[in-house]
């Protein structure tokens, strides 16, 4: 898994150890970050120690014990647990993940939990959003058309045209790509960054939209879609297996074509 660059919300100092209970049997330290931005204090790195023989196996199950038995005050985002709502994402030894969907068991030694990278936040686990899906809205991420639908059926695609979707449709809207990509680190208040891109490319390969040339007009800028330099990130990192970068690489093949 790829290794990137950890939060930079000043110095993190070393927190509070919770030792495992008397008669614990299977143990597994976790590192976890702690902030709390209205608290005026440094972000610092609590420890627990954890029984594992009463715990569920993914890196989610010890982060919703550790809140329901050892330390309440402990702040994440979960829904599913299942790999589909995409509110568990964070960085789990270096590398942006689903914590559902990784095993506790992953790695040798103590287990370094931390938020997305480069967002700010909003408590511990907790990155604030609110421009990713202000740059996901502005993709205009919905079917755009201009004639009248068919009067006695809906806008039908062939199975070839669906094939085209299936797998840009398939983004959770996790933000690990996003927050993997240094570009977006730098650029994120102009550059849409591969989440955001993926989505745009979804609508561009819909064989029902009819708002390409919009479409392209509004990613043809020189940091909302050429700030992508090809780094590969992205796609290292998607936790649902799809090809940001790839899309942003087809996206720009439009352009170049369109103009010749
Ligand atoms: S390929 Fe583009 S979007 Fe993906 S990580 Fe690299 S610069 Fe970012
Ligand atoms: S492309 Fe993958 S990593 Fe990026 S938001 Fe979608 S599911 Fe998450
Ligand atoms: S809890 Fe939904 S993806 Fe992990």
């Amino acid at each position: 898994m790829a290794e990137f660059r950890l939060p930079a919300n000043s110095r993190i100092t070393k927190g509070r150890h919770f030792a495992a209970p008397d008669g614990a049997t299977d143990i597994r330290r976790f590192a976890v970050y702690r902030y709390d931005p209205d608290s005026g204090e440094n972000p610092r790195m609590d420890t627990y120690d954890v029984d594992m023989a009463s715990c569920g196996p993914m890196v989610l199950d010890v982060l919703i014990k550790i809140k329901n038995e050892i330390d309440p005050t402990l702040t994440f985002r979960r829904s599913c647990r299942e790999g589909i709502c995409g509110s568990c994402a964070m960085n789990i030894d270096g590398g942006n993940t689903l914590a559902c969907t990784v095993t506790a068991e992953h790695g040798k030694g103590e287990t370094k939990i931390y938020p997305l990278p480069h967002m700010p936040i909003v408590k511990d686990l907790v990155p604030d959003l609110t421009n990713f899906y202000a740059q996901y809205a502005s993709i205009k991420p919905w079917l755009q058309t201009r004639t009248p639908p068919p009067p006695d059926q809906e806008r039908l695609q062939s199975k070839e045209d669906q094939e085209r979707i299936d797998d840009p449709a398939a983004c959770i809207l996790c933000a690990c790509c996003s927050t993997s990509c240094p570009s977006y680190w730098w650029n994120s208040d102009r550059y849409l960054g591969p989440a955001a891109l993926l989505a745009a490319y979804r609508w561009l390969v819909d064989s029902r939209d009819e708002a390409k040339g919009e479409r392209l007009d509004d990613l043809e800028d020189p940091f909302r879609l050429y700030r992508c330099h090809t780094i590969m990130n992205c796609t290292q990192t998607c936790p649902k297996g799809l090809n940001p970068a790839q899309a942003i690489a087809e996206t720009k093949k439009m352009l170049i074509e369109r103009r010749h």
